[in-house]
């Protein structure tokens, strides 16, 4: 590998007999309790030991590791090969040493070389990613809702059944795994778990995740047919007070195809016995649940980042993804880590598609920049999810021409909002 690590240290490939030690690390980086035997059992190990990168000491101890995922990112009218950046960690003693500057070199080579032009992640904390590219693209929502939240009406919503059970691993792997991947259809940064064990650990629920709660049930909602077309992976926690009971329902995913599927999930969640509040996994910030609310006010909304993106390749990143709006626009680009990408291309779109967005043409040119911005914010904008005249408005794109900057961010701009629905 090409990259250099500090004097002392070596990057080096992780090797199936390495595969405890890889794990020892990031569980230090990250104090992960203990590990159990029924866990692993039930929580396969999931990154692929050809993506899996350590940095030892010259003397052979691991003492900082990463690895990627090999992802299909849904991006606005399409999608791109991207390199899901994860089990990232420095082990304390050896932190602030640039180990994860150099592991950070190493995997912008790697994907580039796999041909993925895009990377994402999401950040333990959210100071860590600027400084090498990436941008924060989208934001997730979590609400807590008292039990009895009112829904406005959907049509059809009545018609449908709701199955309550314990939730198999075995039997409902494939089922949530459909569910939540047409549930996203046309949602920018809905990454579907690529592998088994991805698909394994969506349904898995171990007895150490349940921390005084339930085993995970499933809900599911049928139609006439009895085909599913919602589901939801929650756990109630008994908890007896003063006034009686009052258990929350903690929601851990869901996902509906169509307006009456939701309605009906959620209008079932939120009328529970013996239940107080019912809190939401990670929505997207226009999921059908926010309009679907009698009451935006009352519940208690909790915003976070989501997916950070990081363009490896910047003309084909770009022209992998459509625009709502016809742009001819010049963009001068910064990157120190990826020299390649810094200077200006022109994008021009072309052929609106069936969608009513236009696919695009990325290609070097000698013209002086229209908008001028760092790689990080083109990440940031680059799912539809973040403005580039929000960001102008700070100064991390600036132009001279202001109608060339409204025109762009419309262009850039997409009408579904980001979110990827867990975690990687
Ligand atoms: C975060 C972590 C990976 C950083 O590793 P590291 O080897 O110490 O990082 P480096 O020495 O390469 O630091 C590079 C730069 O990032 C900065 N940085 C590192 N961690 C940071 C953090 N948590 N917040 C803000 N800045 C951070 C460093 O100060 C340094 O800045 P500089 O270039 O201005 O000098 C490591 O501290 C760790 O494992 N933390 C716990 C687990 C974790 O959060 N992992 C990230 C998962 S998404």
């Amino acid at each position: 590998m090409s990259p250099t690590a500090p004097a002392g240290y070596r990057l080096t490939e992780i090797t199936a007999d390495r595969v405890e030690e890889y794990r020892a690390v990031d569980a230090m980086a990250f104090a992960e309790p203990a590990r159990d035997p029924a866990t692993d059992l039930a929580v396969p190990f999931a990154v692929p030991l050809d993506r899996a990168v350590g940095v030892e000491t010259d003397g052979g101890e691991l003492v900082a590791v990463h690895g990627s995922y090999a992802f299909h990112l849904p991006v606005p009218g399409g999608e791109v090969p991207c390199a899901g950046l994860t089990w990232v960690g420095v082990r304390p003693d050896h932190r602030r040493r640039r180990l994860l500057s150099t592991m950070i070199d190493a995997h912008l080579e790697r994907s580039l070389g796999r041909g993925e032009p895009v990377s994402a992640l999401f950040a333990a904390e959210p100071g860590i990613y600027g400084r090498f590219g990436y941008g924060s693209a989208a934001d997730h929502v979590r609400l807590t809702l008292a039990r009895g939240a009112a829904l406005r009406d959907v049509p059809g919503s009545a018609d449908l059944t709701v199955r309550f059970e314990t939730l198999d691993p075995a039997r409902h792997e494939d089922l949530v795994d459909r569910l939540q991947i047409a549930a996203g259809t046309g949602r920018p940064g809905w990454i579907a778990r690529g592998s088994d064990a991805l698909r394994r650990t969506a349904v898995a629920d171990p007895a150490a995740w349940r921390r005084g709660g339930e085993p995970a049930r499933l809900v599911t909602v049928h139609d006439a047919a009895g085909e599913p077309r919602a589901y939801a992976v929650l756990r109630r926690t008994q908890t007896w007070a003063d006034g009686g009971a009052a258990y929350p329902v903690q929601v851990r995913s869901a996902a509906a195809v169509g307006a009456a599927a939701a309605h009906r999930l959620w209008s079932f969640l939120l009328d529970l016995d013996l239940t107080s509040t019912v809190t939401t996994g990670m929505l997207a910030v226009d999921d059908p649940l926010l309009a679907l609310l009698a009451d935006t006010r009352r519940p208690v909304p909790r915003t976070s980042d989501n997916l950070w993106v990081r363009l490896l390749d910047v003309p084909a990143a770009l022209a992998a993804r459509r625009y709502a709006a016809p742009l001819d626009v010049v963009l001068g680009v910064r990157d120190t880590l990826l020299p390649a990408n810094a200077g200006a291309w022109r994008l021009v779109t072309g052929e609106v598609g069936a969608d009513g967005a236009h696919g695009a043409h990325v290609e070097r040119t000698d013209a002086a920049p229209d908008l001028e911005l760092d790689v990080r914010e083109l990440g940031a904008a680059y799912l539809g999810g973040r403005s580039l005249s929000a960001l102008a408005a700070v100064g991390q794109v600036t132009t001279r021409d202001p109608a060339v900057l409204h025109r762009a961010a419309t262009a850039f701009g997409w009408p579904v909002a980001p979110v990827c629905p867990w975690v990687f």
